[in-house]
């Protein structure tokens, strides 16, 4: 039974949770699966794999910079309009890819087009599903982003079958897939929308100050500008940057390393589905545990155990169980970060900007996918070994770990 005054909302919550599980799906298929494309693109064109990887670059860089515009459009117009603009761009530029002829072509349509599409669709799920799941901030939040392990498992197979395939090639996963995934942006869109003001769900409220709280006065949520000029976001900023820049750095290392080391292909290929696997699992688990145990002690407790996953990697490489168990926990890591970072955020600085907060916090995982892969392959290819690579990414998680575990929560804004 409701109270009188009770604000009803028009959707039930699992609604948004779903827009969110579609959004991240479709940049899951954009982002994690661009490797299928180097072996056929080689082939017609004759670019080299450094030439092909700077489409990803492209893309992962418009990706990140974009989510700073799309959160605060989110904020401001609400996340359904930007995420069906991101949709339809994302599948434009998409499909277009499917006719190109040029390395320019190739980095304008998926790289820049897709990119920015990409970031729009991504950011306003992150900032909304946990609007309407206060009780369970960092679970919904871990809903947002779970698409990104899933749409690489469908995007891969489904890709690869279609290359091989005689009937079809390279070019018809653009078309196919580039209209498949407009089409679930703009589901995602129609499921996403912020609870009208005052809402909550029926029978919760917001946690009581602590007993013997002296004066309670009433909070708010910080501004944008507020925001930034606290230390504790530059603090999440680095933090974010390093565990993102050593976790790209380094996963697109690992079949090569375990190759390297005297493992089979197929054994190799195992290794790095374990490590998409775990990268998927961890998104939602981490946000149940972070609603249990807090997102900040969550965060540091992983970003320190993938300094001494990153620290065993080297050695692991020669036996297919112990890789397969490092990349397992490297994978869990990685994902978890893309709850555990927007969900501090979140606990910090409030729901109002979170759309702004994040997408300004989120460009630092553009700037770590422009240069961690790029440092990873210069050092291996100077050092002619995954040795230090693998040490360095180590090394610039300590950082992070460090980062993190010295920041404290910002005091809290009154009216
Ligand atoms: C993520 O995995 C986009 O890479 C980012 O959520």
């Amino acid at each position: 039974m409701g109270t009188k005054n009770e604000v009803k909302a028009l959707i039930p919550r699992w609604i948004p949770l779903l827009g969110g599980v579609l959004g991240s799906t479709t940049c899951g298929a954009l982002l994690y699966a661009w490797s299928v494309f180097i072996k056929p693109l080689n082939a017609e064109f004759g670019w080299s794999r450094a030439d092909i990887s700077l489409a990803f670059s492209i893309c992962v860089l418009a990706f990140g910079l974009i989510t700073v515009v799309s959160g605060k459009l989110s904020d401001k117009y609400g996340p359904r309009i930007v995420v069906a603009i991101g949709a339809v761009i994302l599948g434009i530029g998409f499909v277009c890819a499917g006719f190109i002829t040029s390395k320019t072509q190739l980095y304008l349509t998926y790289g820049l087009l897709a990119g920015l599409g990409g970031g729009m669709v991504y950011l306003p799920p992150i900032a909304t599903a946990p609007k309407w799941w206060p009780d369970r901030k960092a679970l919904a939040t871990g809903f947002a982003v779970v698409g990104l392990g899933l749409g690489s498992f469908i995007m891969a197979p489904l890709a690869t079958y279609l290359i091989n395939n005689p009937n079809y090639g390279w070019r018809y996963v653009f078309y196919f897939v580039g209209t498949a995934m407009g089409i679930m942006g703009l589901l995602s869109a129609f499921c996403l929308s912020n609870p009208p003001k005052g809402w909550k769900p029926k029978g919760w409220n917001p946690p009581a100050p602590p007993a013997g709280a002296a004066i309670v006065k009433e909070t708010r949520d910080y501004t944008f500008s507020e925001t930034t000029k606290t230390p504790q976001f530059w603090m999440l900023y680095v933090g974010y940057f390093c565990g993102a820049f050593a976790g790209l750095m380094v996963i697109g290392h690992i079949a090569g390393h375990g190759i390297d080391s005297g493992l089979q292909p197929m054994q190799a290929a195992m290794v790095v589905s374990t490590l998409a696997v775990f990268n998927a699992l961890t998104r939602v688990l981490i946000g149940y545990a972070a609603d249990k145990f807090g997102a900040k002690a969550s965060l540091v407790t992983i970003m320190a155990l993938q300094v001494a996953a990153m620290a065993l990697l080297y050695p692991a490489g020669k036996e297919v169980v112990f890789l397969g168990v490092i990349a397992a926990l490297i994978g869990w890591n990685y994902g978890a970060m893309f709850t555990l970072f927007p969900s501090t955020c979140l606990q910090y600085y409030g729901p109002t900007s979170q759309g702004s907060n994040y997408g300004l916090l989120f460009t630092s995982f553009g700037f770590a996918g422009l240069f961690g892969p790029y440092v990873g392959g210069m050092l291996k290819d100077i050092t002619k070994s995954y040795y230090v690579p693998f040490i360095v990414g180590a090394v610039v998680v300590a950082i992070s770990v460090v980062m993190i575990a010295l920041v404290k929560a910002p005091p809290k804004k009154h009216v």
